[in-house]
């Protein structure tokens, strides 16, 4: 793989485990040193997980890069603020941020009439207002640079709501599609480009645990016949990171293998429990 990233510093949230570490593994090979954070970074280190070292900042130091990883919930303003200080005291800049926090944080699916609003916040949360709190302290620094890239993760529920039970998390993945509009809006002046990707059904040692009885159901909704890879999205990221994507802003591209483009008006109103 070419390194195209060399002395580059990529920060990358959630990424103790599934996509994140995904994406932060191939940011690593392509040369960049890496910042993981993560609410728990022993969130991968579970039975059935291809994790190759003790940790994922282990694994990124394998692949001959320099890796920090910060503990701490990243809906908290000043974790966030700590990680920047930190960051900017060994690195001296931030070149790319990729913003993967999501999911429900064990909040679980539920229709909107019988939520509690308390729930529907602590999802909102979890995709969207993490999304901000990193964007806003990052951009700052990337302003003084007049340069950076980043990268929000939505999903196809925030276009299509997939799934009735969902209406936190489809309400919190819209939210970043539209933050990642007017972030790039205010931004680009400053020479930094904000995207975002939606991924559709991609398997994770998670993902499969909780849907391994209906993949057969999933994948004939999936115009290119199979679930997505965790290395499917960080394709992407790649694009979405480096030169290729120069002239590109505002932007959410779906890497579902078709799945929106299938039948964007289908919903499945059956509960399911991630
Ligand atoms: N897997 C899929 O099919 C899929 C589809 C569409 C979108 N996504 C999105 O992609 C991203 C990664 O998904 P994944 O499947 O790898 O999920 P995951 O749950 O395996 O990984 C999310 C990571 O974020 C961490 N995290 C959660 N809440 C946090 C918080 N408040 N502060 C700090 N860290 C926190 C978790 O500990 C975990 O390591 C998420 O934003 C998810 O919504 C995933």
């Amino acid at each position: 793989m070419e390194k195209k990233l060399i002395n580059k510093v990529a920060m990358v949230t959630g990424a103790a485990r599934g996509i994140g570490r995904e994406y932060a593994l191939r940011l690593a090979k392509l040369g960049a040193n890496i910042v993981i954070t993560d609410i728990d970074l022993t969130a991968g280190n579970y039975k059935e997980s291809d994790i190759s070292a003790n940790t994922v900042k282990e694994e990124l130091e394998n692949l001959g890069v320099k890796a920090l990883a910060f503990q701490g919930d990243g809906t908290d303003e000043e974790f966030v603020v700590d990680v920047v200080k930190s960051t900017m005291n060994e690195f001296g800049h931030i070149d790319i941020l990729i913003n993967n926090i999501g999911g429900t944080g064990g909040a679980g699916p539920g229709l909107a009439t019988e939520m509690s609003v308390e729930k529907f916040k602590k999802v909102i949360d979890i995709n969207l207002t993490t999304t901000f709190i990193f964007s806003k302290h990052v951009a700052n620094i990337m302003k003084k640079q007049r340069s950076g890239k980043i990268i929000n993760i939505s999903s196809v529920a925030g276009d299509v709501p997939l799934f009735v039970v969902q209406p936190h998390y489809a309400a919190g993945k819209a939210a970043v599609i539209s933050l990642t509009k007017t972030l790039a809006l205010e931004l680009a002046q400053y020479g930094i480009t904000v995207n975002a990707i939606a991924p559709g059904y991609i398997s994770t040692v998670k993902w499969d645990a909780h849907f391994s009885s209906q993949v057969e159901e999933l994948v004939k909704k999936v115009p290119i016949g199979r679930i997505g890879t965790t290395e499917d999205c960080a394709k992407v990221i790649e694009f979405l990171a480096t030169d290729l994507s120069d002239y590109l802003t505002g932007q959410t591209i779906q890497v579902d293998g078709g799945l929106l483009a299938l039948n964007p008006s289908s919903t499945n109103t059956d509960t399911y429990h991630l």
